[in-house]
């Protein structure tokens, strides 16, 4: 593997590049009649459209040609087989073992991890049994209703993702509700409206190390005690854990056995899948929480064996680094229309954004290249409303993904085909733009002064030509959903490895981190570091003059 701006491929890209400066999309459609067939995959019951975005034939077989130079097919062999390609941190990324229908033995330093996966699966399941049947209760016996999960990053934005999208799902009689912030109005709105005898708050932190999971924790563990006539040992009937440190658990009152394990070999934005999708089988059954498992486990199928120029995350990694690195397109907004997808973008963003926002090389040099897109979006139509004009006319091209359901979980049929009409006309809108011609034959038409036709007519142009692929699904159930998120999952290995980064650590996040205990510890004690940056030093006195407390 090289740098990307080191590969024999990359200037026959940026030449290639330059032979499209001028080429129209719509135009494509009419030099490659085959166009649509070859750019365009349904897998099982999704659709992918790719072919209104800005690449011809030769700018696949370049881009696959990039992918073979930088060893794609090994690399992806290696993810499979447990090898530690998170080199940083020499883990595996084992998500796909995860979901491994075929039981397929994986081996980490030698071990099988498949007896642990399937074990701590059995474990969810029995547990989600217990708590619909009501085997498990509250300590004065009473039925568990509702279900918070404390987590935060990859220990929230999965299980808060699938438990809203996939509502329509969810078994009778439990709710779900998500605390991720430290902002203590988080966490307190939620505590407002539980009853503490019926309630399971479930702990989620790979580390059981993340400050704000810590504290929201206690707060929690400090409500309920003091909200019931609870002594510490009926803590476990209403408190469990999901992390990799049982030590911490335990210090922090949650027996062993209300623990549920996962590995250091599964990434925290990966981990949905594992045991920290507990939450994700309470609310939707333990038969939906494993079909949301198939979806991801045919997807890993697929990218694990189909040819490239058929292959759909490959596919969609080639494009984000074709836009980010050729055209220099540096962000990517996700646009569902779909309100059950709402939080599609969230996910994506940490997904996307702390997997490859890198700026070091396999070998440890600084790349001279943009990594990571900025993942941005909203779901529409809200945000036709919003940002969409500078997608229309704006000087930035982001190229987008749209989403859409052809069946809606709601009767109202008329807003559908609304709906659907409108995700359709936006990528041909992008797509085709308004030239002069047309606006200045649209404006003829109209009741409108000569003087003012002219000075209307530039704002009125729309340059068109802006990409976009378009991804339908027939319904979103659990299966479809499981297979969408593994796309994107794979979509962003592909894109670590064109860019020669380890898409699976976040040392990034480190700093800040260790500053804000620094700090913490100079607002408790209330002593200011003297040789603290100015800046810092007046923004912590501004607090403690307010603060009193
Ligand atoms: O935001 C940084 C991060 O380390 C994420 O990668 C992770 O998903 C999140 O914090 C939560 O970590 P943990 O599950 O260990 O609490």
């Amino acid at each position: 593997m090289a740098k990307l701006t080191e590969t024999t491929v990359y200037e026959k890209l940026v030449d290639h590049k330059k032979s499209l400066e001028n080429v129209r999309i719509a135009n494509l459609f009419d030099i490659d009649p085959e166009r649509i067939n070859n750019l365009s995959f349904e897998f099982n019951d999704i659709l992918f459209d790719f072919s209104k975005n800005l690449i011809s034939k030769q700018t696949l077989n370049l881009l696959l040609e990039l992918a073979n130079e930088q060893r794609l097919q090994e690399r992806i062999e290696q993810m499979f087989s447990g090898e530690k390609i998170n080199f940083t941190e020499k883990r595996a990324a084992l998500h796909i073992a995860l979901r491994n229908f075929e039981n397929k033995p994986i081996k980490v330093d030698g071990w099988d991890v498949m007896p642990k996966v399937n074990s701590v699966l059995l474990k969810v399941r029995n547990f989600t049994e217990m708590i619909h049947n009501g085997f498990w209760r509250g300590f004065r016996g009473e039925r568990i209703t509702d279900i918070v999960h404390i987590g935060i990053g990859g220990s929230d934005l999965g299980p808060r993702l699938v438990c809203d999208a996939l509502e329509p799902y969810r078994k009778p009689n439990i709710n779900v509700h998500f605390v991720s912030n430290v902002d203590g109005r988080d966490i307190q709105k939620t505590l407002n409206v539980l009853n503490p005898y019926r309630t399971l708050f479930i702990i989620a932190s790979k580390s059981f190390t993340t400050q704000e999971t810590l504290i929201n924790a206690s707060t929690a563990k400090e409500w309920f005690l003091r909200n019931t006539n609870a002594t510490d040992k009926d803590i476990a009937k209403h408190f469990v854990a999901i992390s990799t440190n049982e030590e911490a658990c335990q210090k922090f009152g949650i027996p062993p056995e209300n623990m549920f394990h996962f590995w250091n070999w599964v990434g925290g934005r990966f981990s949905l899948w594992s045991a920290i999708g507990l939450v994700i089988a309470l609310y939707l059954g333990f038969d939906n929480f494993q079909s949301l498992l198939e979806g991801a486990y045919l997807v890993d199928k697929h990218f694990s064996s189909e040819p490239f120029h058929r292959n759909i995350p490959i596919i969609m990694g080639l494009l984000s680094v074709w836009y980010n690195n050729f055209w220099n397109y540096h962000s990517q907004a996700i646009v569902p229309y779909d309100m059950q997808l709402r939080l599609f973008p969230d996910y994506l963003q940490q997904l996307i954004m702390e997997s490859n926002g890198k700026r070091i090389t396999r070998n440890g040099e600084v790349v001279e290249y943009s990594t990571s897109p900025i993942i941005w979006g909203k779901v529409g139509t809200d945000c036709q409303h919003s940002f969409f004009q500078l997608l229309h006319q704006g000087t930035e091209v982001v190229p987008i993904d749209f989403l859409a359901p052809m069946e809606p979980f709601h009767p109202f049929e008329n807003h559908h085909k609304v709906l659907i009409s409108n995700v359709i006309a936006q990528s041909e809108a992008l797509m085709n733009g308004k030239s002069k011609e047309e606006v200045e034959e649209e404006l003829s038409k109209g009741d409108i002064d000569p003087l003012d036709r002219i000075e209307l007519l530039p704002h009125k142009i729309f340059p068109g030509n802006r990409p976009s692929t378009t991804i339908f699904y027939r319904r979103l159930t659990p299966k479809t959903l499981g297979s969408l998120l593994a796309f994107y999952e794979h979509r962003v290995f592909v894109e670590g490895i064109l860019w020669d980064i380890n898409s699976f650590d976040q040392w990034g996040v480190e700093l800040g981190k260790q500053l804000a205990k620094k700090i913490h510890t100079q607002i408790e004690t209330r002593q200011v570091d003297e040789n603290a940056n100015p800046s810092t030093r007046l923004l912590i006195n501004y607090f403690l003059k307010q603060n009193k407390r």
